[in-house]
């Protein structure tokens, strides 16, 4: 992956055997058993700061006019694998988002209080950008031209982005008609080569990974452990909105599994460093159509994956073979977490929840709401127990998605469509009008006797 010697210390384990190898030997694979890695930490021989001295550096490099202090990944930098001096990172000023209290969705989960870590927020609209500064600058360091990944639209976003932004070429591959236009025009907008491939994201990985082995072409999917590295940073940022007393719950969505795993790789480290006294059980939510995570831990006790052929409208998380199942399986373990899924019209009715909350978010992000319902009731999340969801991508990622949901059109003529009975009272179609004054009051008078 590297033959620089400013990241000779950087050592990466295989999460299948445990071989730890120097990162300028590496692939992205073990060569012993071919499982993925992850970057070694704390590094041997580097001598970090207190938790005290970490927690005050951190917090004083926000009035900090450099553009690395000003990012929320790189404020974070001692827990991050080093770029090497004089190496600039990649940055759009990534991370930083906010930490919302959702009171209306608190009261329909039936908790005391529930926050969304809004990683839709970040410059391109979702929470890849943390990761993907990180991956991105290592690409730019190690001389790569090309970068590369298979996407379901928002990794396939932001790379274009950062690659734009580093002076590199990208190449997406994209599944035919399954991902958000939003999301792929931002990738155009961003100069990526953007190839819509006749199969589904399961697919693109595969034939990428191919072409990654044929050419110099730096794979920036999240099996490259660096952008797992930069999406640690969430948990670091969100401790600091907490003042370091972790929350009981932290509830995100699964897809190809790479952020609860970088999540709970940051907890895990947070807790050997003694920033923080204890771990928050990290819940991971997929959509029943791509449930491959939950089978896995319900069918074979979480020892071996269970593949699905994945379908959902929340597009994001349409996968059906998560590269990094056995990195989220040990995260539940340490964590105490569960898992669960979650059906189409709850995933609509909890977007609508949020939104009416007045936080947007996409589809794929309100499945932390539907599934702590669901944990609610089955009471493996108490009443008084404080709960953070992780809202991975922007209200406008996914336009599409929202108006056939307001207008009524997004279960029509599907097996949901009596389900979605229940999404009526948040359904809000736009109202055609003739050009009048009183026009506009009778529709208002009527709104005002329905609320
Ligand atoms: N939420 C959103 C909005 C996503 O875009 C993704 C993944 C996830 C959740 C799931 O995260 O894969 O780390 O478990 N999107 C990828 C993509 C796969 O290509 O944009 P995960």
């Amino acid at each position: 992956m590297s033959t620089s010697a400013q990241t000779a210390q950087v050592l990466l384990r295989c999460v299948g055997c445990g071989a730890v190898t120097p990162v300028d030997e590496s692939g992205l694979n073990c060569a012993v058993c071919g499982d993925l890695l992850e970057v070694l930490f704390p590094l041997p021989g580097l001598e970090l700061p207190d938790a005290a001295a970490l927690r005050s550096l951190w917090l004083r490099r926000r009035t900090s006019p450099l553009a690395q202090d000003q990012s929320g990944v790189w404020r974070f930098r001692e827990m991050l694998p080093p770029l090497g001096e004089g190496c600039a990172p990649i940055t759009l000023r990534e991370g930083n988002t906010p930490l919302y209290e959702l009171s209306l969705c608190a009261r329909i989960a039936g908790v005391q209080q529930v926050f969304a870590k809004h990683q839709g927020m970040n410059p391109t609209g979702s929470f890849k950008d943390t990761g993907m500064t990180v991956a991105a600058s290592f690409a730019r360091k190690d001389g790569f031209r090309w970068v590369a990944c298979a996407s379901t639209g928002n990794t396939s976003a932001s790379m274009a982005a950062y690659a734009a932004r580093g002076g590199m070429k990208s190449l997406v591959l994209i599944p035919e008609g399954k991902i958000s236009w939003s999301k792929l025009s931002q990738a155009l907008e961003y100069g990526a080569v953007t190839c819509q491939v006749k199969t589904d994201f399961d697919g693109c990985m595969k034939i990428l990974s191919e072409i990654v082995r044929r050419m110099p072409i730096y794979l920036l999917n999240s099996i490259n452990p660096f952008r797992l590295e930069g999406q640690k940073t969430v948990a670091f940022e969100l401790m600091e909105q907490f003042d370091w007393q972790p929350p009981d719950h932290v509830i995100v969505p699964g897809g190809n599994l790479g952020n609860s795993s970088a999540l709970g790789k940051a907890f895990g480290e947070m807790k050997d460093l003694g920033l923080i006294s204890g771990l928050p059980k990290l819940s991971v939510i997929q959509a029943e159509g791509a449930n491959a995570l939950v089978r896995t831990v319900r069918e074979k006790g979480g020892k071996e994956l269970v593949s699905v052929h994945a379908e959902t409208l929340a597009t994001a998380i349409r996968i059906g073979n998560p590269a990094s199942w056995k990195k989220a399986v040990r995260v539940l373990e340490a964590s105490g977490g569960t898992v669960e899924q979650v059906s189409e019209v709850e995933i609509a009715l909890a977007k609508a929840e949020i939104g009416a909350d007045g936080i947007g978010c996409e589809p794929a992000s309100a499945v932390t709401l539907a599934g702590l319902k669901k944990l609610v009731k089955q009471g493996f999340v108490k009443a008084n127990e404080s709960v953070v969801l992780v809202l991975t991508g922007h209200l406008l990622k996914d336009p599409d998605f929202t108006l056939k949901f307001h207008r009524g059109d997004l279960f029509a003529g599907t097996p949901h469509e009596k389900e979605a009975a229940v999404l009526a009272p948040r359904q809000r179609a736009p109202i055609v009008l003739e050009a009048s004054v009183d026009a506009v009051l009778k529709t208002l008078e009527a709104a005002e006797k329905q609320s």
